[in-house]
């Protein structure tokens, strides 16, 4: 069974490892993570299997008065496609409705995985930023900027 839990202070070494694993072209190490859970409405969500405690997947978001930018979704190789993606992903559309927020979000337009899960929810594509992302060896890929508008039901 996954449980989500909101993530805290000390998860800064838990989220490091989990961000090298699901993006190793950029890895964030615990300080960049400490850094980014400094900033002023960010907030973070993390999978748990609650058998044995583990991380499987973690969701980082920043949010500010109508708005609520996705900074970063990953799910450990060895637990995808079992769902732990689209519950990270509802869990902040359902905060973002709360707040009547609007969501934002960039993924790489070479990620067939993510762009499924984001098209799903709802999330539509508004803009593109050739060469934006810088692949481990050397080439760049553009991002896709995407948007959902949320309202509560
Ligand atoms: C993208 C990612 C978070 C998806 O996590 P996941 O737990 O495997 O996703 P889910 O099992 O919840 O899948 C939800 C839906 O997303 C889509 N999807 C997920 N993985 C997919 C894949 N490999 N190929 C095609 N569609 C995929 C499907 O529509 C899927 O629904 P379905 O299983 O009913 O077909 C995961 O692949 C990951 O961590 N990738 C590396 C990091 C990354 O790219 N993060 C996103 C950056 S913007």
């Amino acid at each position: 069974m996954i449980a989500l839990r909101r993530v805290g202070d000390a998860d800064c070494d838990v989220l490091a490892a989990l961000h090298a694993e699901c993006f190793p072209d950029d890895p964030w190490n615990s300080e960049a993570m400490r850094e980014v859970l400094a900033m002023p409405g960010t907030f973070g969500i993390i999978a748990l299997d609650v058998a044995c405690a583990e991380p499987r997947g973690f969701l980082l978001a920043q949010s500010a008065p109508g708005h609520c930018e996705i900074l970063g979704l990953g799910v450990r190789e060895t637990a995808r496609r079992r769902g732990l993606g689209r519950m990270l992903l509802n869990r902040v559309l359902a905060i973002a409705a709360a707040g009547r927020h609007t969501v934002f979000l960039e993924v790489a337009e070479d990620n067939p995985a993510a762009r499924a899960l984001y098209a799903a929810a709802g999330l539509a594509i508004v803009g593109r930023r050739p060469g934006y992302y810088r692949r481990g060896d050397g080439s760049r890929v553009a991002a896709l900027q995407l948007r959902l508008d949320c309202a509560e039901a």
